[in-house]
């Protein structure tokens, strides 16, 4: 072939996302992607069904109802909401608007994948901050920050650990980083976190012209299919990110269910009551199986750390054997690890039950 892409992209090592099958085996139970244990908001649903028929027509390519649903919702300016294709969009359009071959981007050790993907998509060098116990360090971060650096990534709470950074964290963060560098708070599961001294991002970017937050419809109201996210930034950056998009870069139906989720509020609310009880649970069992270690976690999944690698292949292959799948972390650089998502209550009794035996 005569054609050559660019040479940077041979540095990334393609997205794996959490397996879907198992053989032939049709009753699976996939607890690999952090989705939502309940399904997706009935009320999005209908809205979806509903719309469907238009799928012929080209969307509103600003997402205008949903952006002004969205600030209503979170008493914020429809002008500063830019709405992707899942938040994993706007993520890829951030880096792609802010930064360029030979620039730097920082995430955590066991940072999500997409960043590192995101960066060398353009060229740039993907810099790892060490992690204290599976935890983003901030000392570490700064640290990391050069000449170079141009965005820092932070998913609060972090996907696979499911560790989080405090206010107090996250304030340091922004003071110690230079205003010319962009942070970005990556906030997809910030319904379900129930802590006091959880950030509140957007006071954040509201004080802060160099910080955005992302969301997702993915999680919380169960849209993952339809591929919705936002993000909230100052409008300089919102600006941007509005000429890089893609004109209709999400889907007709898929604005109408977002909107309908919003509205949605006995289901996210079950979702999140469904959450918190299933981790005080899981966290209560694996604390009884001596050679499984749970990371503390404050979103829709834990990460299992097992004795040895043996043990979390035999494990993993049980499971599989089961047709229950749990994410594997190799990608990740947690070999002895295994990240389960909450499921329902029928799921997660199963997979206790396995381990339990093992
Ligand atoms: C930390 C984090 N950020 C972003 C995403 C992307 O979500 P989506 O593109 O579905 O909005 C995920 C998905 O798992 C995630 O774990």
């Amino acid at each position: 072939m005569n054609l050559t892409a660019h040479s940077y992209l041979s540095e990334i090592e393609t997205y794996k996302p959490g397996k879907a099958k198992v053989g032939n085996n049709s009753n699976i139970v996939k607890l690999s992607s952090n989705e939502n244990a309940l399904g997706s908001s009935p009320k999005a649903f209908e809205a979806y069904t509903k719309h469907a028929k238009e799928m012929f027509r080209y969307a509103d390519g600003s997402c205008s109802t949903l952006r002004e649903a969205i600030a209503k919702k979170n008493k914020i300016d429809a002008g500063k909401i830019v709405c992707g294709a899942g938040s994993d969009e706007i993520l890829a359009l951030l880096t792609a608007a802010f930064a360029g071959v030979g620039d730097e981007i920082i995430y955590s050790e066991h940072g999500f994948l997409m960043y590192p993907i995101s960066a060398k998509r353009v060229g740039a060098v993907a810099i790892k901050a060490k992690e204290h116990n599976l935890k983003t360090n901030i000392d570490n971060v700064l640290a990391a920050i050069t000449k170079k650096t141009k965005i820092i990534f932070i998913a609060n709470p972090n996907n696979p650990t499911g560790s989080y950074l405090t206010d107090a964290e996250i304030a340091k963060l922004i003071n110690g980083t230079p205003k010319d560098v962009l942070i970005v708070l990556d906030h997809a599961y910030e319904e379900f976190v129930g802590v006091s001294d959880y950030p509140n991002a957007i006071k954040l970017v509201n004080d802060h012209e160099n910080v955005v937050v992302t969301r997702t419809f993915s999680k919380i109201y169960g849209l993952a299919s339809l591929r919705i996210g936002w993000c909230y930034s100052s409008l300089k950056i919102a600006d941007i990110l509005n000429k890089v998009r893609g004109p209709f870069n999400v889907g007709g139906p898929a604005q109408f269910a977002a909107v309908a989720a919003l509205e949605d509020e006995e289901f996210a609310e079950k979702s999140i009551k469904h959450n918190e009880k299933w981790l005080k649970i899981l966290f209560k069992e694996f604390a009884n199986i001596s050679k499984i270690h749970a990371y503390p976690s404050v979103a829709n999944f834990i990460l299992l750390d097992f004795a040895t690698l043996d043990f979390c292949q035999k494990a993993n292959e049980t499971l599989l054997a089961e047709g229950i799948i749990l994410r594997e972390m190799a990608a990740y650089h947690l070999p002895n690890c295994l990240r389960l998502s909450i499921g329902t209550e029928e799921e997660n009794l199963r997979v206790l039950d396995i381990l339990k035996k093992l």
